[in-house]
């Protein structure tokens, strides 16, 4: 995605040039780090078993909520947490690598804007106070890649609750921390507006599907997906699951994201996933399972239409 908008027209995506054998090498690769690696770079792909010491560690693993495990085969978690977009720290997909210095303790959160009640919380309270249950989640980027993963958090919903939003606060933007000292892709790509910022709509927001997570496979959020905190918004395209989240602001009109200030012809605000509307570069009728390389087909709203297609009457 993304990065390619500064590259000519006819430049393609990783996922085209890059044969699965030079992925799985890769992990072949990662696995022989061994301990280095791992200490290096925090609980991350490599680690089979990570600390749950730290600030967001307690209680894991939390209870799956059994209404969002609909028995499908989940991602490898290695593959999960080694193939990532986070251009913060870097355009490639070896996010892990570069998370080393990024500082997620001790981490606020500000709910501002038209409110009753603006706040600003500790993450670590945050995720202490909330009820955390584990969900399975189709996650679909509009690069044509996809993957299945038990996110751990809560519904975004019950955050918005906390601060009282006044009606006419109509949608939610959300921004992302900014560290250039923690963080080498911002000092390195200075063309992108920093920090990444994202919103929604406020019936998208509260909507029962729109997720914070806090975990994934049974543990806290590694850095590479978004820790502390992150939104996980399973019928739209991956850009709009913002990570590290520091701000939610309650605002009367439609913001800019980061992607649509770039180019708004191929990432417009409401990106929902549907295989019948083509990426003006790619194709979206099908996606890649990250882990396996087997290629499926992409369902509309990303396979959760019964849950959201109200939302679009138009549509
Ligand atoms: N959030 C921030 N802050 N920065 C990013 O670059 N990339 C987005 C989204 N959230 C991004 C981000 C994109 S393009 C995708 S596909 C997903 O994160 C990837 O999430 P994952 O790496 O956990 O799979």
């Amino acid at each position: 995605m993304p990065n390619l908008i500064l590259r000519p027209s006819w430049w393609l995506p990783e996922r085209a040039v890059t044969p699965e054998a030079v992925v799985l090498n890769r992990r072949r690769f990662l696995a022989q780090l061994g301990c280095a690696g791992v200490v290096a770079q925090g609980w991350s792909a490599m680690s089979a078993e990570p600390p749950l010491s730290g600030p967001y560690g307690k209680g894991y693993p939390h209870a799956r909520n059994k209404a969002f495990d609909p028995g499908w085969t989940l991602t490898e978690a290695k593959a999960a947490t080694t193939y990532n977009n986070f251009y913060e720290f870097t355009l490639g997909k070896d996010v892990h690598r570069h998370v080393g210095r990024f500082e997620t303790a001790p981490w606020k959160i500000e709910l501002t804007g038209l409110v009753e009640q603006p706040l600003t919380l500790d993450a670590a309270e945050l995720v202490d106070s909330m009820v955390l249950e584990e969900r399975v989640y189709r996650f679909r980027c509009v690069e044509a890649w996809a993957m299945i993963v038990p996110w751990t958090g809560f519904p975004l919903n019950r955050l918005i609750d906390k601060a009282k939003p006044k009606p006419e606060a109509r949608f939610v933007r959300f921004v992302t921390a900014s560290k250039p000292d923690q963080m080498p892709g911002i000092r390195g790509n200075p063309e992108y507006p920093w920090p990444y910022f994202e919103g929604l709509r406020m019936d998208e927001a509260m909507h029962p599907l729109t997720f914070v997570a806090v975990g994934v496979y049974g543990k806290p959020l590694p850095k590479q997906m978004g820790a502390p905190v992150r939104l996980v918004v399973p019928w739209k395209y991956g850009y709009k699951s913002p990570k590290s989240l520091v701000k939610l602001e309650f605002i009367a009109e439609q913001p800019k994201t980061f992607w649509e200030t770039l180019q708004p012809r191929e990432y417009p605000f409401e990106s929902n996933v549907d295989p019948e509307v083509p990426h003006p570069r790619w194709s979206q009728a099908t996606e890649r399972m990250i882990d396996t390389g087997d290629r499926v087909k992409t369902k509309k709203y990303n396979g959760y239409a019964d849950s959201v297609a109200k939302l679009y009457p138009h549509a």
